[in-house]
């Protein structure tokens, strides 16, 4: 079985590429940048290099490739660009779904977010709409996931993965990463909304899993939904880190998520069953 991944160089892309070999799939990896094509080549995938935005570029990868399944995984979050990342959820996604169309993709599974919901006072199940009247940037973001979604869904047996905020090796989290450096500075600031986590492990071991799932939507997060003062100060302590800036307060869509589908339904387990543990094993 052929699967392309597409952000294969990405955070997910770079530890689901050897256990997927290791499985014995034939792996291609997308990356635009020729340079990350070695990286690729070394962690086992075929290399093509594409950039989303240009159809033409992404469809020969398909025709070249002709994958069984894909599994993608494109987000642009380098530059810290809302706008980007949306344009690579909704322009990016539609290229590759229609290329898929194309050679017949039996499965499709796809990244998407788990707090993209509607504000609740429950953690939220699949079932609750996603949060359509947001304002602001965060507008920008749920547009991108609704026209990410969407696009996927036309596709047969298709499989959105909603992912928790994923820490671990590579991630934000990581000590050298983006939000650690922001706690040992002293600018981290916490409130009281809720959010759900995911070990990087424990994602890539879903989105593998995933590859025999029914389709549909999942929550791709661990058990133990927490508030940003409680996850906030034990992440500062575990890092040494000044405990961070506490204002009360939250947005209603800042609710956490429930994993019981994927459990329940995909037999998933999980290795790091809370944060509290998962922040330990960096
Ligand atoms: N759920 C979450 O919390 C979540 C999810 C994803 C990422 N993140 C955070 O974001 C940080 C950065 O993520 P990342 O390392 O995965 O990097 P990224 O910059 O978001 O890139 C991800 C992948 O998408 C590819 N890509 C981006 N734009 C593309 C385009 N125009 N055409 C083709 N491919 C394109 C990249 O390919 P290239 O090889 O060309 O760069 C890379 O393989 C991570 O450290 C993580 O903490 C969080």
């Amino acid at each position: 079985m052929r699967i392309l991944i597409t952000g294969a160089s990405g955070v997910i892309g770079r530890i689901l590429i050897p256990v997927l070999v290791a499985k014995g799939y034939e792996v291609g990896g997308m990356t635009k940048s020729q340079e990350k094509a070695s990286l690729l080549q070394q962690l086992g995938a075929i290399p093509f290099v594409a950039n989303i935005f240009e159809k033409e570029q992404v469809q020969k990868v398909f025709q070249q490739f002709q994958p069984d399944a894909i599994i993608h995984q494109v987000t642009a979050l380098s530059n810290l660009s809302v706008e980007e990342n949306a344009m690579a959820r909704t322009i990016g996604t539609r290229h590759v779904a229609e290329a898929a169309k194309e050679v017949n993709v039996r499965r499709f599974i796809a990244q998407s977010i788990a707090w993209a919901y509607e504000p609740g006072t429950t953690i939220a199940t699949e079932k609750d709409s996603l949060d359509v009247q947001a304002i602001g940037k965060r507008k920008m973001t749920i547009d991108g996931i609704v026209a990410l979604e969407n696009a996927v869904q036309e596709m047969s047996n298709a499989i959105i993965l909603r992912y928790g905020v994923l820490y671990g090796p590579g991630t934000w989290y990581a000590p050298d990463g983006m939000m650690a450096q922001q706690f040992i500075s002293g600018k981290a600031i916490v409130n009281d909304g809720v959010t759900s986590f995911i070990h990087i492990e424990d994602a890539v071991h879903a989105t593998v899993q995933a590859l025999d799932w029914k389709e549909g939507i999942y929550n791709i997060v661990d058990d133990t939904p927490a508030t940003g003062r409680d996850w906030g100060t034990k992440y500062a302590h575990h890092l040494q880190a000044p405990i961070p800036i506490y204002q009360s307060g939250k947005a209603g869509w800042e609710r956490g998520a429930s994993n019981r589908k994927a459990k329940l339904e995909g037999g998933w387990t999980l290795v790091y069953p809370s944060w509290q543990e998962g922040f330990l094993s960096e």
